[in-house]
């Protein structure tokens, strides 16, 4: 169970599950150990730029910054006004974007960010047709930098689901390695994390 999250964050974020399914796609917040394993990629050693996509209410970007050096940049890309507006309230250290993913560059560059460390995604990938996948894609391959890692997780429930098939293979056309990692068992429910470098799409 992810027991961890705080009241005001469980409540923001269950609203969001139950108003907008097809956009959030999970039943509750990421916990702490998925969040470790998703940031295992944002460099803790000198200052990077780490952008995470879907950070909801925050758990992840609470592990990202656990690991980020002083003086690192850390933006977050939150689609539901909801919870793009709690992210700021509850999380200032966080450049909270509210925005599609899929419009990765543009608002990336809106923040003068032309490169970056690492991509941190905990995107509802099933629930996106194949071309969003694909341009959400590219727009990562594009913005990170050649050293650069990508993560996204999904949930071992949707791993048989087309959309989640569909995913494997396309990080493996859009990126040179493509390493899964996990499971992680304690998080509602259990995920595997693909952890992703060297983009072959810019
Ligand atoms: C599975 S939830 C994960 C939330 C949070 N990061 C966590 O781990 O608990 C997916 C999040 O992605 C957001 N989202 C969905 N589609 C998006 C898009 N196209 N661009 C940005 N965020 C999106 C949802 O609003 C939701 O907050």
């Amino acid at each position: 169970m992810n027991k961890t999250a705080a009241p005001a964050d469980l409540r923001t974020f269950l609203t969001a599950a139950v108003r907008r399914q097809r956009v959030v796609g999970a039943i509750a917040p990421s916990s702490p150990a998925l969040g470790r394993a998703l940031s295992a990629v944002v460099p803790a050693l000198g200052p990077s730029v780490v952008v995470e996509l879907g950070a909801g209410t925050g758990p992840v970007s609470e592990a990202i910054r656990a690991r980020l050096a002083p003086g690192s940049r850390q933006l977050a890309v939150e689609i539901d006004p909801g919870m793009a507006a709690h992210l700021r309230r509850t999380k200032p250290w966080v450049e909270t974007i509210e925005g599609d993913a899929a419009d990765l560059g543009e608002l990336l560059a809106g923040a003068g960010v032309d490169r970056v460390d690492a991509v941190v995604s905990t995107l509802p990938w099933s629930l996106f047709p194949g071309e969003r996948q694909e341009r959400i894609l590219a727009g990562v391959g594009r913005a990170l930098a050649p050293s650069g890692a990508f993560t996204t997780v999904t949930y071992l429930s949707a791993l048989p689901l087309a959309g989640a098939r569909a995913l494997r293979l396309r990080l493996r056309s859009a990126f040179d390695e493509v390493l899964t990692t996990g499971p992680v068992w304690r998080n509602l429910p259990p995920g595997v994390a693909y952890v992703c470098r060297r983009p072959i799409v810019r």
